[in-house]
């Protein structure tokens, strides 16, 4: 082992420190499995919907069409290989992933056929509630870190079929909770307990912290939001290919000059 790679190492070692000091002990933690959202219906405000692109459901915009193409080609290839949970992310931020994961989580809550949770991933720019126009008092942050039980971090916006577990609050000190055990038993909790429901994970940026990619091993499928024009090429290669081998099913062309 090199010089540089023994302080690699030790930098690691003492972050897992830290981390296991804040982290409440795994077998301490006394909660029963998920339960179904308790919380009150949130009624969305459509100035916020439509400040922040949500076309799918304020019904105004060109791109309608593109997230229900979108939505029909991520169910194709859900049911056709019996996927259930969804990660989307990208090189950096401002990339498009929050946008395209409501649009998507809206657009798939239309079909009958399943309900959809959308979740937040992104403790440290968290804005899933601020594109909604909600402010939660509680989120994933409170669930991992102070055992909040998650039926009240759970948000039912009034979108059919939709739930939401947002972010309250941002935490920039938190983005190894991704990797954490607790983190992993979530996910594997969310994607056993109903089997007609999808859920869609709205990662941080794949190239700016490490723990994305240590976290999508839990999910059963990613999609990379690549911004045209703003993205830079190597980067898309350099995410393309951390992720190939992987469960990467495919690349949205954000914000793209050209028409579909
Ligand atoms: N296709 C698009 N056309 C125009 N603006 C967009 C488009 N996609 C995203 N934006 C805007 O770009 C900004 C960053 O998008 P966001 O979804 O927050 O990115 P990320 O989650 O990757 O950080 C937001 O202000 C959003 O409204
Ligand atoms: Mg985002």
């Amino acid at each position: 082992m090199d010089k540089l790679e023994k302080a690699l190492q030790k930098a690691r070692e003492d972050r897992e420190r830290v981390l296991a000091a804040a982290m409440p002990p795994l077998e301490a933690d006394p909660e029963p499995p998920p339960e179904p959202v308790r919380t009150m219906t949130r009624p969305l405000s459509p100035t916020e919907l439509e400040r922040h692109r949500v076309v799918v459901r304020s019904g105004k915009g060109d791109n309608i069409d593109l997230f229900r193409m979108l939505r029909t080609k991520v169910i194709q290839q859900m049911e056709s290989a019996n996927l259930r949970t969804l990660a989307i992310t990208s090189p950096q931020y401002g990339d498009g992933k929050t946008t395209i994961a409501i649009n998507l989580a809206m657009s798939l809550a239309l079909d009958v056929k399943q309900t959809v949770l959308l979740v937040d991933m992104d403790m440290r720019k968290p804005s899933v509630h601020e594109f909604l126009g909600i402010e939660p008092a509680l989120g994933l942050s409170d669930y991992l870190l102070r055992n909040v039980p998650l039926s009240d971090c759970l948000v039912k916006p009034n979108v059919e079929r939709l739930v939401v577990l947002p972010v309250a609050g941002s935490l920039h000190d938190s983005s190894e909770l991704l990797g954490t055990p607790k983190m992993a038993r979530l996910a594997a909790e969310l994607k056993s307990r109903y089997p007609d429901r999808i859920v869609i994970y709205d990662m941080p940026p794949l190239l700016t912290q490490d723990d994305t990619l240590a976290f999508l091993p839990q999910v059963d499928g990613v999609l990379l939001v690549v911004r045209d024009g703003v993205s830079p090429i190597a980067q898309v290669r350099a995410c393309a290919e951390s992720l190939t081998g992987r469960n990467f099913l495919g690349t949205i062309l954000n914000d793209s000059r050209f028409s579909a």
